[in-house]
């Protein structure tokens, strides 16, 4: 996603911030592993170390792995030391919930409190409708962070986090749109449902009844205000990168706006099915393919890792998209089989996605150094 205000590093930062970077870059990738290993272990498939961790699912993969990868970022776009804060105690939570530590969960809470100090700070900095957006997104990773440490059921968390992933992915992308002027009754606009969206799901997170349905129709109204006005439109007629990227961003939405007409419909229980496909929805179909459209530029900006563009990325991302879709289905008409197939071609889909990039990268230093030869 977007490195914000001060877009890239300094240039000549010293070597010891990126090894810094790229530790913690590190850890996201176990947390990463091992919270969809724990995923597919939660589906019976017994797969490695990941069953033991099947009750941490959630929180080892929002709070541990995307909490700490999205405030490594923003503190990359403050650029000062301090902000560091946010993503090591991330870091150090993902750590402990793998160690099975009791405190993991009060180092996830400190975590997401240091990023809404930096969120803050970068309000205090440059106040525009995309830091306030991503300063209240994190406010409500918070809300959702405290209710599971103070025993509530990871379900009672969801909401809030679905919440944080949106706004901060809605937000990331105004940004990156500046370049494509919207008109002021749509930022208006934008920011009303943000501020809805906000407060609905922390309701729901709080216990409050029918919250979820409001929330569903918040997020299927930023789903379509994003299919209307995102640069994406555009620039999903260029070739290369720029469509790779677009299309990433326009099924996400597709998948935003289907989940939220689903929440809005139904009343979601918090466990079964319907709350497999509500959740996944949104963390896969939207934030996922979210991920995929912008790891070429996030991986650059944060950890100096350059990822090439090969048509070969477009393969992950629609196993991805595929595999969900089945997901969905099985959960809607009833056929775990089909759940259970569809969440491994997920899973398979980020393993290529993965293989991808690292490969690409791998042969053009191949082809970089047969030109010196
Ligand atoms: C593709 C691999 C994945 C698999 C196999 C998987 C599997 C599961 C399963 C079986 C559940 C229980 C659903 C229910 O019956 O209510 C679940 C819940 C959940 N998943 Fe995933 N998931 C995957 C990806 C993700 C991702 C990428 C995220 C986050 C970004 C995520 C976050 C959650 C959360 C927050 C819950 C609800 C919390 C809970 O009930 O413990 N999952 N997942």
């Amino acid at each position: 996603m977007s490195a914000g205000p001060a877009a890239s590093p300094p240039a000549g930062a010293p070597p010891r911030h990126l090894r810094a970077r790229r530790a913690l870059l590190v850890v996201v990738a176990v947390g990463m592993l091992t919270g969809v290993l724990a995923g597919l272990g939660r589906l019976g498939v017994g797969v490695a170390w990941g069953p033991r961790y099947a009750l941490d699912h959630g929180p080892l993969l929002v709070l541990g792995a995307f909490g700490t990868v999205i405030a490594l970022e923003r503190a990359v776009a403050l650029g000062q030391a301090w902000a560091l804060a946010a993503p090591a105690l991330g870091a150090a939570g993902a750590i402990a919930m793998l160690a099975g530590a009791p405190w993991a969960a009060s180092l996830a809470v400190a975590s997401t409190l240091a990023l809404v100090v930096l969120n803050a700070a970068i309000v205090r900095r440059q106040a525009a409708t995309f830091t306030w957006l991503m300063l209240l997104g994190s406010t409500l990773l918070t809300v959702g962070a405290v209710a599971w440490a103070g025993g509530r059921p990871v379900a009672r968390a969801v909401p809030a986090w679905l919440g944080f992933f949106v706004l901060t992915i809605v937000a990331e992308r105004l940004e990156l749109s500046r370049l494509a002027p919207t008109p002021r009754w749509a930022r208006r606009l934008l920011a009303a449902l943000a501020v809805a969206l906000a407060a609905s799901t922390a309701a729901a997170t709080l216990g409050a009844a029918h919250a979820l349905r409001v929330a569903g129709v918040a997020l299927a109204a930023l789903a379509a205000w994003q299919l209307r006005f995102d640069l994406a439109r555009h620039t999903v007629r260029r070739p290369g990168l720029p469509r790779f990227a677009a299309s990433g961003v326009l099924a996400g939405a597709v998948w935003l706006l289907a989940t939220g007409l689903l929440l809005a419909a139904r009343e979601v229980p918090p466990a079964g099915p319907l709350h497999d496909a509500a959740v996944h929805g949104v963390l896969v179909g939207y934030v996922l393919s979210m991920v995929f459209a912008h790891a070429p530029i996030i991986l650059p900006a944060v950890g100096r890792v350059t990822v090439r563009f090969t048509p070969l990325l477009y393969a992950p991302l629609a196993a991805l998209h595929g595999g969900l879709a089945l997901r969905v289905l099985g959960d809607l008409v009833g056929e775990p089989a089909w759940r259970r197939d569809g969440a491994i071609a997920s899973a398979l889909a980020l393993a290529l996605f993965a293989l991808t990039v690292v490969g690409a990268r791998v042969a053009a230093s191949g082809r970089r150094r047969a030109g010196r030869g």
